[in-house]
């Protein structure tokens, strides 16, 4: 895209929406939610207009079920889960701006609108289908609470709706040997009921060549759309026999509800509908959502959500026959895997949010997870990986750079930076290193390149302990007062720009920075390339020594979380 197009664009950014049953874990939150996050964050501070919104996905059975066992009714249940999460999310700094709910009125609206809209247009079907019925559990099991073998790959507890281990999408009657996830029953029965399907293969020819259209997109994302689209696309059925959820809005369907996965994905309208509320002078949601063509929407999830996104959510879009936006990059994750195993919310396996918080602050969390993001393949969580990355990183590469020279600086110039003599040939090589470096940076973030981002940064904080190791500032203070005096003031401006084009990985640590160095508000958001002035804070200006900014992690702590987590290879 030529910069002069780029310029009149915005962004609306989506993260998958996270299930209402209970806190995330750490691998939900690096493949949707936590990169989605970092480049809201990093384009905004690159000057660009930017909507960012997400919401608790409410609806179905499992919401269902988490409420029964808490013991409460189910809108209680969500209130209260939604709420928890809001405040999680908060606490790990997510920037959005808006975090709303499934349930919300709009998206009951919005829902029933697409609905009639595809029913006018002719991709609703009306068929009388067999469906599980539980005795044991006296009620229909939907999908996801058969579980049964996979006749794709043999995974013994696949669900009902998708395969964990291929990702291949199944109706429930194909699983062999079917048992309840409910009771563990296998005392089934087929018992009829009316449902509506979504044409899907009437629009096949349509969704096919708006994939094409995507050529820029992540293998990951085109190769999972085109096994989808390869293997045939069955018309799929959107209603449940359940009480919660969007009521279906025809005759002969009361006590019906639509699938989750049918309503869930126009939430990301309905939020910005509620979050243009809010201020409704100056927003309107539908420049962002009809015909939206200076938009540019990027969506980010786990690769278990790409087939919904990549095929499902467009062909209820492209039946309505309405403009609405469509995604423009589908940034899909692989897995994190936990000891050789998916993290899983159901097998209570791996880290939640709340325990990482016990545990060490956001930031910590943010950059190690940001640095090990499953991007081009699953990656590992070790609590080893995790030791690294926080104490050589973090501690070592950036803390102790930060902290040792403004320590140095206070100690031998007072709380001023000093002036010292002009910058050298070193200073002109590290201007331009740092030039070089943070290019880069800038295209892994617009690309979405994440891990290679977080790699460039750390090799960006190196620059600065190399630079200070080679003047040793240290010795020439007892030489040459007004050299030490200069390396020092070099030093402190790498320690700005630093906080500048750390922030959105770890801004709580570069407001840290900032309060150290006394920038203003204004001066905080400043771009990365206005950023790249190693003598933009002159002599004279005032800065404090921080607290250490990180603390570290030692071999005992490490051994205990593991064993406390049961990070034990199995
Ligand atoms: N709640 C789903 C999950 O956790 C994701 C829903 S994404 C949406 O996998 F687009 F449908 F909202
Ligand atoms: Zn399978």
């Amino acid at each position: 895209m030529k910069s002069s197009q780029r310029k009149n664009m915005k962004y609306l950014i989506t993260s998958a929406l996270p299930y209402i049953n209970g806190v995330k874990h750490l691998g939900n939150f690096v493949g949707s939610m936590l990169p989605a996050d970092v480049y809201a964050r990093f384009l905004r501070q690159e000057g660009e207009t930017v909507i960012f919104v997400c919401a608790t996905d409410e609806h179905g059975t499992p919401a269902e079920i988490a409420a029964k066992e808490a013991g409460l009714d189910i809108e209680s249940y969500c209130q209260n889960q939604h709420q928890l999460q809001a405040e999680i999310y908060k606490s790990f700094l997510l920037s959005f701006d808006f975090f709303g709910r499934t349930s919300s009125k709009y998206n009951y609206n919005l829902t029933q609108h697409f609905y009639k809209q595809l029913d006018n247009n002719g991709f609703i079907e009306e068929h009388e289908i067999k469906q599980m019925y539980s005795l044991e559990d006296d009620r229909f099991l939907p999908d996801r609470y058969i579980i049964g073998t996979c006749p794709n790959c043999g995974y013994s507890s696949a669900r009902g709706d998708q395969c964990e281990n291929c990702t291949s999408v199944l109706d429930p009657t194909e699983l062999q040997n079917p048992r309840s996830a409910i009771s563990g029953s296998t005392r089934l029965e087929i018992r009829k009921s009316k449902h509506l399907f979504l044409k899907l293969s009437a629009l096949k020819d349509e969704i096919q060549s708006w994939i094409s259209s995507h050529n820029n997109w992540p293998n990951l994302t085109k190769s999972i759309a085109m096994k989808w689209l390869n293997e045939g696309l069955k018309d799929r059925c959107i209603t449940r026999d359940l009480n919660w959820g969007v009521p279906v809005p025809r005759s002969g369907f009361e006590g019906k509800v639509f699938y989750v996965w049918f309503d869930a994905p126009i939430e990301y309208i309905a939020a910005t509908q509620e979050w243009a509320l809010e201020d409704s002078a100056k927003r309107d949601w539908k420049t962002w959502w009809d015909r939206a063509e200076d938009v540019k929407y990027v969506q980010f999830m786990a690769k278990d959500n790409l087939p919904f996104h990549t095929i499902m959510w467009p062909a209820m879009i492209l039946g309505t026959r309405e403009k609405w936006k469509m995604a423009d990059y589908i940034k899909g994750f692989n897995w994190l895997t936990y000891y050789g195993n998916k993290f899983s919310t159901s097998a209570k396996r791996g880290v939640f949010l709340d325990q990482a918080l016990d545990i060490l602050p956001a930031d910590y969390w943010r950059y190690a997870l940001i640095a090990m993001a499953p991007e081009s393949s699953d990656s590992a969580f070790t609590w080893e990986l995790l030791q690294i990355k926080v104490n050589k990183d973090l501690a070592d590469n950036l803390g102790n750079f930060v902290n040792r020279i403004l320590k140095f600086a206070s100690t031998h110039f007072g709380s001023t930076i000093p002036e010292g003599s002009p910058p050298g040939n070193l200073e002109q090589k590290l201007q331009e290193t740092c030039n070089t470096f943070v290019i880069q940076l800038k295209s892994f973030l617009r690309n979405m390149e994440f891990r290679k981002a977080a790699e460039t940064l750390c090799s960006l904080w190196s620059i600065g302990n190399q630079y200070s190791d080679e003047r040793a500032p240290w010795l020439l203070i007892k030489e040459d007062r007004e050299a030490a005096a200069q390396v020092i003031r070099t030093c402190i401006n790498l320690i700005y720009f630093y906080a500048i084009i750390s922030k959105p990985f770890i801004p709580l640590t570069a407001e840290k920075i900032f309060d150290a160095l006394n920038i203003s508000e204004a001066e905080r958001m400043k771009s990365f390339s206005n950023a790249m002035d190693l003598n933009v804070l002159p002599p004279g200006h005032s800065f404090n020594v921080p607290s250490p900014l990180f603390r570290k992690l030692d071999d005992a702590e490490i051994k205990q979380l593991r064993i406390k987590f049961g990070g034990v290879a199995e």
